[in-house]
């Protein structure tokens, strides 16, 4: 695991998005994995400005998105694909079509993820997986207790995972309890991954992602086998570090 630690969420946001954009100038037709959440909005808006000045192109790019609602179709204003079209595909170059989230709609959410393993397959694999990190240590939506080999699977969320979410959805609003998410094992298999944690509120499991053993109860500890996991973070999110 190689640690970078940064002073503020812009500065993590433009490394993240360096990170991205080189990776995008050596191959062009990079298979990026992508994550949703309040983290990556910068980095994406870096990128949305790197694109439009031509530094970067998404033309031939192909996407795989972590994790998606089930029970919310992609026209859903708080589905995983309403967002990463709000987010980011509707501002770049990307066609669409090379675009993927998990069908949070899928009429047999078993053969759907298995669909979404194949896809991924298929494309030659994850070249750079983008995560962000739960307050419990989930990736994706790994929630403690995932097994460290799982693949793309449906997931019961966790009440801690419900509640720091909530602040997405209107009182009234039906919050969904179940998702698909690709699985620790999907992840781990992407060539590289880039962490990005910022803010105290993520001290707590960014130090037991990192200094903690490994262990099913922080998902994210499972990144410490990876051969080239990048964890960027601001002094907030490293302040419980040694
Ligand atoms: C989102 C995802 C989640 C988030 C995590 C942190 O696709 O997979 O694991 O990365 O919940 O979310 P934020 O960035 O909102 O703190």
């Amino acid at each position: 695991m190689q640690i970078v630690i940064l002073k503020d969420a812009s500065e993590v946001a433009r490394y993240g998005a360096d990170i991205f954009t080189s990776q995008l100038q050596r191959k062009a037709e990079s298979v990026l994995g992508l994550a949703t959440g309040s983290t990556p909005v910068a980095l994406y808006q870096e990128l949305i400005k790197r694109n439009q000045t031509g530094m970067v192109t998404f033309k031939e790019t192909t996407t795989f998105n972590l994790d998606e609602y089930l029970g919310l179709s992609g026209e859903h204003p708080q589905s995983y694909r309403y967002f990463m079209n709000e987010q980011l595909f509707n501002h770049i170059d990307i066609d669409k079509d090379r675009t993927h989230v998990p069908p949070g709609d899928a009429k047999n959410p078993v053969i759907a993820c298995q669909e979404y393993e194949a896809k991924i397959a298929s494309a030659g694999g994850v070249d750079i997986q983008l995560l962000g990190i739960g307050r419990n240590g989930h990736i994706g939506f790994n929630e403690p207790s995932s097994g460290l080999t799982s693949r793309t699977r449906v997931k019961t969320l966790t009440k801690a995972t419900i509640d720091d979410n909530a602040r997405f959805f209107k009182e009234d609003e039906y919050q969904p309890h179940l998702s698909i998410t690709m699985g620790i094992g999907t992840i781990l298999d992407a060539r590289k991954v880039v962490l990005l944690a910022t803010g105290e509120n993520k001290a707590e499991a960014v130090k037991a992602m990192v200094e903690g053993p490994l262990t099913a109860a922080c998902p994210a500890s499972a990144l410490q086998l990876h051969k080239y996991a990048v964890i960027v973070i601001d002094m907030a999110a490293a302040s419980q570090l040694k």
